[in-house]
């Protein structure tokens, strides 16, 4: 068993609410232990780089509540490359860190998994994705925040559809998964939820038409994920325009809005369950996993399930959906 004595903590990726959370959990715990703990500044890029910082307990003050990363994040090519990799293996021998704790989606744990295996080094991973994708977690960090954002966003844009009669096609993100748009719909009351899990074995579109869609409404709200299979918000009002004239139709695309603000509290707790879980996992001699939770219980999934298994949607809360929205 290798003793650790010194982490590297980063965030990679596209950023999502609960992050600061996710750091400050894994920086008191590693502390807590007698460990030291290193900042590592823009993800792999900043590793690559040498941005690292000694950090001590307060560095991670007053940021529970802070929506971003302290930490900054990136996306690195370089790091995919084994010149970069080597570099960043550099830099963590010359800091004398032992283990890296890792937080971001899906590319995150894929440049974590490649880069243990390359140089045999210990690696813990948190889910810190707004789009929920990783497979062998119920949740990730910042998925909950960016819900209650579309739901706000949601709830607004109602008004005015509903004063002006109006169809609206919202656009979520979510990457190529449709939980951000299938479960905003839910909590939003939205009439319908356009998904690539859904749209890639029919269109969706002209089922919702054929089923009578609209005909006891005046104004409608349907959220689209944004993905290819779908064709984003635009692309199903264009064809709505054409195919439907009589339809009053507007687009509002959310866009990163639903990356930002203050991490809700199923976030927080989340984020801290798991930042102090990565350090007990390191503890224990686990290696290559990520945190992920389940039934409310802390798991350690190995990085070639959470990145390569693709996560199911619940094909039981499309058909709530379409229940409740008739
Ligand atoms: O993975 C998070 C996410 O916000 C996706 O939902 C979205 O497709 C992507 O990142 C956007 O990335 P960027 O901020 O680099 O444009």
């Amino acid at each position: 068993m290798t003793e650790i004595k010194c982490i590297g903590v980063l965030t990679s990726g596209g950023d999502a609410p609960g992050m600061n959370a996710a750091i400050r959990a894994v920086t008191r715990a590693a502390i807590a232990n007698g460990m030291r703990v290193n900042g590592i500044f823009r993800g792999y890029k900043g590793l690559i780089l040498d941005e690292i910082e000694n950090f001590e307990a307060q560095h991670v003050s007053n940021i529970i509540q802070r929506g971003g990363t302290i930490l900054k994040t990136a996306r690195s090519e370089q790091f995919k490359t084994p010149d970069g990799m080597r570099q960043a293996y550099d830099n963590l021998m010359k800091h004398s860190i032992d283990a890296l704790v890792v937080i971001g989606g899906d590319g995150t744990l894929t440049g974590a998994r490649s880069f243990a295996q390359m140089f045999n080094f210990p690696i813990v991973g948190l889910p810190g994705t707004i789009d929920n994708d990783l497979y062998g977690t119920d949740t990730t960090i910042g998925y909950d925040t960016a819900l209650n954002t579309i739901l706000e966003c949601v709830d607004k844009i109602r008004d005015t559809a509903s004063s002006h009669d109006r169809l609206f096609f919202i656009e979520v993100m979510g990457r190529d998964a449709g939980f951000l748009a299938l479960n905003g719909a839910i909590a939003s009351g939205a009439e319908a939820a356009i998904i690539p899990e859904i749209s890639l074995k029919k269109d969706q579109l002209t089922e919702m038409i054929k089923a009578g869609f609209r005909n006891s409404k005046n104004s409608s709200i349907v959220l689209v994920a944004e993905s290819e299979v779908t064709g984003g918000a635009m692309g199903v009002a264009d064809r709505v325009k054409k195919q439907y004239p009589k339809f009053d139709v507007r687009v509002s695309i959310l866009g990163h809005l639903q990356r930002g603000g203050s991490p809700t509290a199923q976030d927080r707790i989340l984020a801290t369950r798991m930042g102090v879980a990565a350090i007990e996992a390191l503890l224990e001699d686990q290696r290559n996993v990520m945190t992920g939770i389940q039934n409310d219980k802390i798991v350690f999934v190995p990085f070639a399930q959470a990145i390569k298994k693709s996560k199911p949607l619940d094909p039981n809360l499309f058909q709530i959906m379409e229940i409740v929205s008739r």
